[in-house]
């Protein structure tokens, strides 16, 4: 039997779950045309749409927002936040943004140039975005077993070196204004990366005199999957192990949505003085101060509070333990999901899931139709809604390699009945698989359609 980890708090205040019955879901859905983004969150039982920004803060963190120093410059809230990124990163020039994309934005738009390439274990869809955005190449080197979603490595999130170095002598130093690694890796499921391959890809970058960038949005959740499965690190702390991880970085982009464990804020940082005086500037144009980066001061306290807590091992504990609950109580029904389970979500395999339903008739989105029909459960699809593309020369579809459902656990936010409630629904939906009908477009936009298109059952 999955053996769950205790949480490690209680809970002081509550929020009201919505109930529905089958037939309100049928409607809600309906009204919503089968796209699971365009439900109200009151028709929502159980959210699983995303971990970023969602998370339940601290009665520690709210107490430091009624300390909210709203000075424009130079507030006591941001020089707590300088003092936590000092020691916890080893960074002492940073500056606070909106969120990560924001982060992203003003890098990127210092250092790349139309036509450069960015390496990265896997780009998030932000990051690959903003930088193409400016005419760059965003360029994914993941290990192969991270595309695999049967291997059981234990860093599945690795940059594949020697495409890596392949790479870099292919096109040339003088086109790759920087390289990043994004711990853990969200893109192919919340996946670590370990501390030997982070600082292989340094040895590798200096060696090429690349700038070496870490997308730091799960800092804490790869830390602590380094403690618990790499050679040499049973017995370090986690602000240990991320004081050796960031000692390896010329910088980092954060989303603090995540490990930051707030509503929204972002971090950027850059060891070099010229390229972080570039930073600056361009923070100052576009998000605000750079003693406030588009955020209430408010915001920079419970982020500072927020980042320490998240690297509180007890709570590591609960919260890897709360994700690979739910993967083992669904792996116990003989449920296939992407294994071993990342950090933030468990996702379940719709190809294996729903063998019956082809790629042309989406069978990730009507799996997420169907949890959500049985028990107002609301997951995202990540499959070929949100990744097929047309061959420009042929017209013919290329559909995405993996069609997954993603459970993303927002932090500090369900307990174990809320797991056990999900993993009977998600077993109710697996013993009537057979019935599950797929999916067709009706209306799409141009970009980035999954937001936004309208769909019919087939
Ligand atoms: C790895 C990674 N990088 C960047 C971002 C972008 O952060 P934000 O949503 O705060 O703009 C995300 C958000 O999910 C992410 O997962």
């Amino acid at each position: 039997m999955a053996q769950y980890t205790f949480e490690p708090f209680k809970i002081k205040s509550v929020e009201a779950i919505p109930l529905t019955t089958r037939e309100e879901r049928e409607q809600w859905i309906a009204d919503a045309g089968y796209n699971i983004f365009r439900l109200p969150s009151r028709a929502v039982t159980i959210d699983f749409l995303t971990d970023s920004g969602t998370s339940a803060m601290s009665d520690h963190q709210w107490a430091g927002m009624l300390e909210g120093d709203e000075a424009y410059a130079g507030s006591h809230n941001y020089f707590h936040l300088q003092q936590v990124v000092r020691d916890l990163f080893g960074f002492e020039q940073f500056v606070p943004t909106h969120q990560g994309r924001g982060a992203e934005q003003v890098l990127f738009n210092v250092l790349v140039k139309p036509g450069n390439i960015v390496p990265n274990n896997t780009h998030f869809d932000t990051t690959r975005a903003n930088i193409e955005a400016i005419g760059g190449v965003a360029l994914d080197l993941v290990i192969p077993e991270g595309l695999d979603p049967t291997n059981r490595h234990p860093f599945k999130g690795n940059m594949h070196l020697a495409n890596l170095e392949q790479t870099i002598e292919r096109v040339g130093v003088e086109n790759i204004p920087l390289a990043m690694m994004t711990i853990t890796n969200n893109a192919v499921g919340g996946q670590p990366v370990s501390l030997a391959n982070i600082r292989a890809t340094k040895e590798l970058l200096a060696r090429y005199k690349i700038p070496f960038f870490i997308d730091a949005c799960r800092y804490a959740e790869n830390c602590y999957f380094i403690q618990q499965r790499e050679d040499g690190y049973r017995h370090k702390s986690i602000p240990e192990i991320a004081r050796e991880i960031f000692s390896y970085a010329d910088g980092f982009t954060m989303s603090a949505k995540k490990d930051g464990l707030v509503n929204i804020g972002g971090l950027l940082a850059a060891r070099d003085p010229g390229l972080f005086e570039k930073i600056q500037n361009r923070l100052i144009l576009t998000e605000g101060f750079i003693s406030y980066g588009g955020l209430a001061r408010r915001d920079l306290e419970a982020m500072a509070r927020g980042l320490l807590e998240a690297t509180d091992e007890k709570y590591l504990a609960y919260r890897i333990g709360q994700v690979r609950y739910l993967a083992e109580r669904l792996l116990e029904m003989g449920i296939p999901i992407v294994e071993p389970p990342g950090g933030h979500a468990v996702f379940l395999d719709a190809k294996r899931f729903l063998p019956h339903i082809p790629q042309s008739q989406f069978p990730a989105l009507a799996l997420t139709i169907a949890l959500y029909l049985e028990g107002g459960i609301r997951a995202v699809e990540i499959g070929s809604v949100m990744f097929a593309k047309q061959d420009p020369a042929t017209g013919e579809t290329r559909y995405a390699a993996l069609e997954l459902v993603r459970l993303a656990i927002p932090r500090r936010v369900y307990t174990q009945s809320h797991l056990d409630y999900v993993a009977e629904v998600i077993g109710e939906v697996y013993r009537q698989r057979e019935a599950i009908r797929g999916v067709k477009i009706v209306w799409e936009a141009p970009l980035l359609r999954h937001f936004t298109a309208k769909f019919e059952m087939v």
